[in-house]
C-alpha cells in the first residue's frame, strides 16, 4: 500500500482537523503530490455548511486541494451524531468493508494521503465497526492528537494502549492547547506523559485566540510540528 497517515484523536474536537489542515498546508508549501481524505463527517447540514465549515473544506482550502469536497468528504451525514447513528437516522447502513474499500482506492491513487478519523478510537463507524477497525484495515501508520488540559493524561494513555495491543504503527503525539488556560495541568502535560509513555512527540500546537481557519494561522501552526520527523517516521525511516 502508498504512504498515508491516519490522524486520529483522544476524543472529539481535540484538533484532527487543525493538525491536518496544518499537514496539508506544509505538504503544499513543499510542493508535494497528497491528497487528505474525511470518510465519514457528521454534521453537515446544509450545502452551505459543507462548502464552508466542513472539515473538508477547511483542509481542502489549507492545503489548496482540486478534488470536489465530494471526493474529500465521501460520507456524509446530517446531525452532529456518531457516524453509526447519523447514518442509522437518515435510513442508511453503511459496511465497514464498503467504508475501508472506498479509502483504499483514494490511498492507491495517492503519493500520500492523509485520513482524518471520526472522534477516537472506539468510535462506531458502521455496525460492528469502530475507527479502530479501519484503521487496522487500511493499514496506515497512526498519529494521534490529543489535548493537555487536566484529564488529558488518561486519555492519551488509553488511546497508546489501545493502539499498540492492536499492533498498529504508531509515528507519535501531537498535542494541542485547546484553551488559553497555561495551568499546572497544561504546562506538565508532556512531562507527565513522558514518564509513563515513551512515546515520540512531533508537536505542540499553542492555542491561538482566533479559532485557526486561515492561511496564516496554518503557517503559524507549521511552526510548532517537527514535520520532517514525521515524514521520516511515516517512512519507517527513523
Ligand atoms: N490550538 C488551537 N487554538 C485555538 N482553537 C483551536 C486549536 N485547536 C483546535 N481549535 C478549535 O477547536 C475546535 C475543535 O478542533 P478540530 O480540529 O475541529 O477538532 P477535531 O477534528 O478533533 O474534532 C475547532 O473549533 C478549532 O478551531
Ligand atoms: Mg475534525
Amino acid at each position: 500500500m502508498n504512504n498515508g497517515l491516519f490522524i486520529t484523536g483522544t476524543d472529539t474536537g481535540v484538533g484532527k482537523t487543525v493538525v491536518a489542515a496544518t499537514l496539508a498546508y506544509a505538504l503544499h508549501q513543499r510542493r508535494l503530490n497528497f491528497h487528505y481524505i474525511k470518510p465519514v463527517e457528521s454534521g453537515i447540514s446544509s450545502r452551505d455548511y459543507l462548502e464552508t465549515k466542513s472539515d473538508a473544506a477547511l483542509v481542502k482550502r489549507a492545503g489548496f486541494l482540486p478534488e470536489p469536497l465530494n471526493e474529500i468528504v465521501p460520507f456524509r451525514f446530517r446531525e452532529p451524531l456518531a457516524p453509526l447513528l447519523a447514518a442509522r437516522r437518515e435510513g442508511i447502513e453503511l459496511s465497514g468493508n464498503e467504508l475501508s474499500e472506498c479509502i483504499k482506492t483514494c490511498i492507491k491513487t495517492s503519493e500520500l494521503t492523509l485520513v482524518e478519523g471520526a472522534g477516537g478510537l472506539l468510535v462506531p463507524l458502521c455496525p460492528d465497526y469502530l475507527v479502530i477497525d479501519l484503521i487496522k484495515d487500511l493499514q496506515l501508520p497512526v498519529l494521534v492528537v490529543c489535548r493537555t488540559s487536566l484529564g488529558a493524561l488518561n486519555h492519551t494513555l488509553l488511546t497508546l494502549d489501545r493502539l499498540r495491543l492492536e499492533g498498529i504503527h504508531l509515528i507519535g503525539i501531537i498535542a494541542n492547547h485547546l484553551t488559553a488556560a497555561t495551568g499546572i495541568a497544561e504546562e506538565s502535560f508532556l512531562t507527565q506523559l513522558s514518564e509513563f509513555d515513551p512515546i515520540t512527540v512531533l508537536g505542540e500546537l499553542p492555542f491561538l485566540q482566533n479559532p485557526p481557519s486561515e492561511l496564516k494561522a496554518w503557517k503559524k501552526l507549521t511552526g510548532h510540528i517537527d514535520f520532517d520527523k514525521l515524514l521520516r517516521r511515516m517512512t519507517g525511516k527513523t
